[in-house]
């Protein structure tokens, strides 16, 4: 059996050829970074456009690497949301033509659920109860899972992500886009003490996360101590700010291990590529005697392996086969607040 994933929630278009049991074929991502980086980040419109001129030559490229062709394909899945609206619409509707020409089934999957499969792709034997911190450029939030496909939402984001921010102070900084690997590559020259950052705290005592506040505050010191790049504590100023990041992630990480008491701990999403984030994350579950798992970078941002590999464990959990064609794309997070998600 072969099915063909495809991704386009943002500003990637994906596709990927998995089997059953779950060998990846192919894996394509085609980046539109060059388009979007003279306007600092993401321009929905561009997007959704650059994904109708790419996806065909994607799915076509991703097809030829594994020499089969699109009658051979037994299934198909496909991101729903969460993600930009025109983007998705995109791959959505894609996926559902070819669909529906070749009487096939279609396996709608959730971005944030796809993120979390990506660590499940390389490492299967992770053992249950799992918490999983997903840490994007649209989305910050951490997932109890008492057992495979059950999700609850135990944490998110009250206003901006974590790659959000730190794209944003890149992009003060004109430090081109996307600002994430930009700023992991310039913090590893810096101090990361020199410049102190308060940790935002909750009053609730929920496991929300916030980085507006850290956001400002880094706004605020690059006008005080004029920080530019050719500043001698430009280095420093980034270390500090990428590690005033993680303390922020991995402190509410800890307190969710306190909570829920997991076995396992997962970090992915595509900030999880940031290699000081995946050194203190292992060494925190570490320390608290933990199994955990950081997938490899390629399966951090978006892609369409995570997607395909997901679907065919929902095919394979579906009594009917499905050819959902009145299927329609949602932009946010699922409302489903401290509830079981599906
Ligand atoms: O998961 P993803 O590909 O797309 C979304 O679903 O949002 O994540 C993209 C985010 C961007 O904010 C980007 O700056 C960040 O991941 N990112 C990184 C690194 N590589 C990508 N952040 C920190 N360090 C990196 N090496
Ligand atoms: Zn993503």
């Amino acid at each position: 059996m072969y099915l063909l994933g495809i991704e386009t929630s943002c500003d990637e278009t994906a596709a990927a050829v998995v089997t059953e049991d779950f060998k990846i074929l192919a894996n394509v991502v085609l980046s539109q970074d060059e388009l979007h980086a003279p306007f600092g980040g993401v321009v929905p419109e561009l997007a959704s456009r650059q994904h109708l001129t790419s996806i065909d030559y994607v799915v076509q490229e991703c097809l030829n690497r594994c020499h089969l062709k699109l009658d051979q394909i037994d299934a198909y899945g496909i991101t729903q949301g969460p993600g930009l609206i025109g983007s998705l619409l995109v791959g959505l509707s894609f996926a559902k033509g070819l669909a529906y020409y070749f009487k096939k089934p279609l396996v709608s999957v959730d971005h944030l659920e796809a993120h979390i499969e990506s660590a499940f792709l390389e490492n299967r034997d992770l053992p249950f109860p799992v918490l999983a911190l997903v840490v994007s450029g649209g989305h910050t939030s951490l997932f109890f899972m008492k057992k495979e496909f059950n999700y609850k939402l135990i944490g998110k984001t009250r206003d901006d992500a974590a790659g959000e921010a730190l794209d944003k102070i890149a992009k003060f900084l004109d430090l081109g886009y996307p600002g994430g690997p930009v700023i992991d590559k310039l913090a590893e020259k810096g101090n990361p003490e020199a410049f102190p950052f308060a940790l935002p705290r909750m009053t609730d005592k929920s496991l929300d996360f916030s980085f507006s506040g850290l956001k400002t505050a880094a706004l605020k010191q690059i006008k005080e101590y004029r920080i530019s790049k050719n500043h001698p504590s430009f280095f420093d100023f980034l270390a500090s700010f990428e590690k005033a990041i993680i303390r922020a992630l991995l402190a509410n990480l800890a307190r969710g291990v306190k909570t829920f008491k997991p076995c396992s701990l997962i970090l992915c999403g595509g900030v999880a590529k940031n290699k000081k984030l995946r050194k203190d994350f292992l060494r925190f579950a570490q320390k608290q005697c933990l199994n955990s798992f950081v997938p490899s970078p390629e399966f951090c941002t978006d892609n369409a392996a995570m997607v395909a590999v997901l679907a065919v464990k929902k095919l394979k959990r579906q009594r009917k086969t499905s050819f959902p064609l009145g299927l329609n794309a949602y932009p946010r997070l699922y409302s489903f607040k401290g509830k079981t998600w599906k």
